[in-house]
């Protein structure tokens, strides 16, 4: 008996070893702590879910959102709706002095625009749709429109366009971190609101862990995203980016939505990677931000250790 314990001995040796290895210790202090315990949460729940056609974790997605999602101190949670459905932005935790929100895809619609903007008048908005009609009026009133597709790459495309008669109009497309760069011009983010349907796929990459933003060192903060109804193969480009993200907590989602019939998601989630946008909306004094840069530093580190 004694040869086999000790194999048993040792194979549960690596499985716990190796589990302490690899679970981070994540700081303990004010909202850091809960926002990384959700994001561990979302991981265990759907995880074991991501399995054949991925409709499984797709339908399940919006319900363990919401049930994980964490529970934060001190902060103001700000909901604006707009036609159909609602924008979240926390609110800043002190005042700032220059803000900056972001819209790709008008749709005619800018009543959260401009809910936000009287809320927060700090903040400069820009907006960019393929459609000019309607949507440069709307939007010129408060912000900056372009007259572009923002996605994941430069060119253009002929759109079928009502002016008077119908007729063929070339429009601009642009990747959105050169969007960013070149049009809105600013470095910080404070919300980033996308419907650009289903050219949000191809982007995720940019919102990851050395992706193009990231590179350039552009920080967003939060994100309204609308995920239109997959194809089998946007279903694994969202099972990539959950997985990947399942790795470095970059994106803690806070709130989502299922629609029962068409399957788009919308989601809201929030950047806890970004040291700028915890200072400016998770984490209260100077005191714990000295502590939470020094420990992120050494998160770093470890991770590059392990990686
Ligand atoms: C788009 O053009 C800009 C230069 O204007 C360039 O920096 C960027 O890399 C291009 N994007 C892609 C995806 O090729």
């Amino acid at each position: 008996m004694a040869p086999q314990l000790t194999v048993h001995t040792l194979v549960l040796f690596v499985i716990f070893g190796g589990n302490v290895l690899l679970k981070r210790n994540f700081d303990s202090r004010d909202n850091v702590e809960s926002l990384h315990e959700s994001a561990e949460c979302v991981q265990k729940t759907i995880e074991p879910l991501m399995t054949g056609d991925l409709w499984r974790y797709w339908d399940r997605f919006a319900y363990i959102v919401n049930k994980c999602s964490p529970t934060l101190k001190d902060v103001e949670l700000g909901s604006f709706p707009n036609t159909d459905e609602f924008k979240y932005h926390y609110l800043p935790l002190k005042k700032v002095n220059g803000c900056s929100i972001v819209s790709l895809g008008i749709g005619k619609d800018v009543k959260a625009e401009k809910k936000m903007s009287s809320v927060m008048p700090e903040c400069e908005f820009y907006g960019a749709d393929p459609v000019n009609e309607d949507n440069n009026e709307l939007f010129s009133a408060f912000g900056n429109f372009y007259n572009m597709a923002v996605g994941d790459k430069n060119g253009s495309f002929r759109s079928y366009v009502l002016e008077e008669i119908y007729r063929y109009q070339e429009v601009a497309t642009i990747d959105l971190a050169t969007f960013l760069r070149n049009n809105v011009k600013q470095k910080l983010i404070d919300q980033l609101m996308v419907d650009i349907e289903h050219a949000e796929y191809p982007v995720f990459p940019f919102f990851e862990e050395n992706g193009q933003l990231e590179e350039w060192g552009i920080h967003v903060c939060q994100i309204n995203i609308e995920i239109h109804s997959p194809t089998a193969e946007d279903r694994q480009t969202f099972a990539t980016f959950l997985k990947k993200n399942f790795l470095n907590h970059q994106w803690i989602f806070i709130n989502s939505e299922l629609h029962p019939s068409f399957k788009h998601i919308r989601l809201f989630m929030v950047n806890a990677r970004s040291r700028e946008c915890l200072q400016r909306y998770f984490v209260k004094n100077e005191k714990t931000k000295n502590k939470v840069t020094k420990r992120r530093k050494e998160l770093d580190e470890e991770e590059e250790l392990l990686l």
